[in-house]
């Protein structure tokens, strides 16, 4: 099978480096992929979001399936183009990527179907989303209803902050369209999970539920960033509330977006607030989490391919998925000043400590080969994963190997994972 990867993150390495190891593969590509990447996949200089270039590329090379990364490759229709040319695609249709690309449709799709989210008021005029602000209060979160590459939310602490956010989306328009709606959300307070299931439009196989640390400084000090860590299993997400996930949310909305004719298929990413009133959701994405995938993927012990090709056929009903035992923790290195302004161009050393280790990796996430040596390309440089007989060797595994990597200015958090070691006896199992 010749399968094509499209994205240049970590996410995508993650992805490639599991598709590699599958015996269906006889030739992987990755359009644009990145330093590392090239390693294993033939990189194709075409950006994500050009997907005429893409359906293109496909047909020529006999693609027989694509694997999307991000959202904005989904959210411009990429499916739709494909499978009209009568190329297999895994992901969800534009039409159904809604969910991740209008929070207003996916907070009214919930609404419809009884899906646990936060109370919420949807606003195309800024006037009136004021009086609704002033009326209830702060804290109180303000949210562009489209794609804003995850800046488009605003937590706000006081009402002034409010205002100001609406100001910023509707008044200034920092983020254009994207912010000519809005949404008013009650906030929530909680724990937050990644949960992410693979579904052909009908049944759903969850992937181990991740964490994500969102914040650039340890303790979740600092601004949001793309994410700088995750780790799984989640200890806090058990059996139970796996399932009561499934019941609750997950199934609900698959077959809600099927009764409005939208059918799902693909991944669906429910990042969820662990409430004293039960989990709620966020958001929904409707792709792999980054950097959440990269702490999942070394833990699944089935082949990728089946999985992603089963969910494309309608055929999961009869699809197992198979886990290792163990933890799986993805540390992010910075360039210094991400998510500010930051240098690129940095030598990466230390990269040959990970040779021949299968407990330690490092996915790529902005690098790119400069003759025989790797370069810092981006905000976010490196995902250095440790994989271990529990949360806390994964994570000795992952701070060690880090210790050998260096680059000017590189920059990591200190304590990913450290919800999941506060708690006690944190054993964890496939
Ligand atoms: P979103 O853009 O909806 O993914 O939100 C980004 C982040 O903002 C989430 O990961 C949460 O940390 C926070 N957030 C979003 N909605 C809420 C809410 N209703 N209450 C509290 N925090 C929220
Ligand atoms: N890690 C959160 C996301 O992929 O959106």
């Amino acid at each position: 099978m010749r399968v094509l990867v499209v994205g240049s993150g970590g996410r995508e390495h993650a992805l490639v480096w599991k598709l590699s190891q599958s015996p269906e593969v006889t030739k992987l590509f990755c359009a644009p992929g990145n330093g590392g990447i090239g390693e294993l996949a033939e990189l194709v200089d075409i950006g994500t979001e050009d997907v005429e270039a893409l359906a293109e590329f496909a047909e020529s090379k006999d693609i027989d399936l694509t694997v999307v990364g991000p959202e904005s490759s989904l959210a411009k229709g990429i499916v739709d183009l494909f499978e009209k040319r009568g190329l297999r695609i895994f992901g969800p249709s534009k039409a159904a990527a809604r969910l991740e690309s209008s929070k207003a449709f996916a907070k009214n799709l919930m609404k419809k179907y009884h899906i646990p989210t936060g109370q919420f008021a949807i606003f195309d005029d800024p006037q009136a989303a004021r009086a609704y602000v002033r009326q209830l209060g702060a804290p109180i979160v303000v949210k562009a209803d489209g794609l804003c590459g995850g800046k488009g939310t605003i937590v706000a602490q006081t009402l002034s902050e409010a205002l100001g956010a609406i100001d910023l989306l509707m008044e200034d328009r920092i983020f254009k369209q994207a912010g000519e709606r809005i949404v008013v959300e009650e906030r929530l307070v909680g724990e937050e999970v990644s949960f992410l299931v693979i579904t052909d439009g009908v049944t759903a196989l969850p992937l181990l539920p991740a964490q994500d640390h969102k914040r650039v400084h340890d303790g979740d000090k600092g601004p949001n960033t793309g994410g700088m860590g995750a780790y799984a299993p989640a200890p806090i997400v058990d059996a139970a509330l796996s399932a009561q996930v499934m019941e609750q949310i997950i199934l609900p909305t698959i077959r809600g977006m099927a009764s409005e004719g939208l059918s799902f298929s693909g991944v669906l990413f429910a990042g969820l607030m662990l409430t004293s009133d039960g989990p709620k959701v966020l958001e929904f994405n409707v792709r792999f989490g980054d950097p959440e995938i990269q702490a999942i993927l070394p833990l699944l012990k089935s082949d990728l391919v089946p999985l992603l090709d089963d969910a494309v056929e309608g055929r999961l009903s009869t699809t197992q998925c198979q886990w290792q035992s163990g933890s799986c923790v993805s540390v992010v290195l910075a360039s210094g000043g991400y998510p500010g302004d930051f240098q690129i161009g940095k030598e990466i050393r230390g990269l040959d400590a990970f040779a021949g280790r299968r407990d330690v990796m490092a996915f790529h996430a902005g690098t790119k080969k400069d003759k025989a040596r790797f370069v810092s390309w981006g905000g976010r440089v490196l995902n250095v994963v440790g994989t271990g007989a529990d949360l806390e060797d994964a994570v000795k595994r992952a701070y060690e190997a880090i210790g050998k990597v260096a680059f000017d200015g590189m920059y990591y958090r200190k304590d990913i994972a450290y919800r999941a070691l506060k708690r006690p006896a944190v054993k964890s199992g496939g």
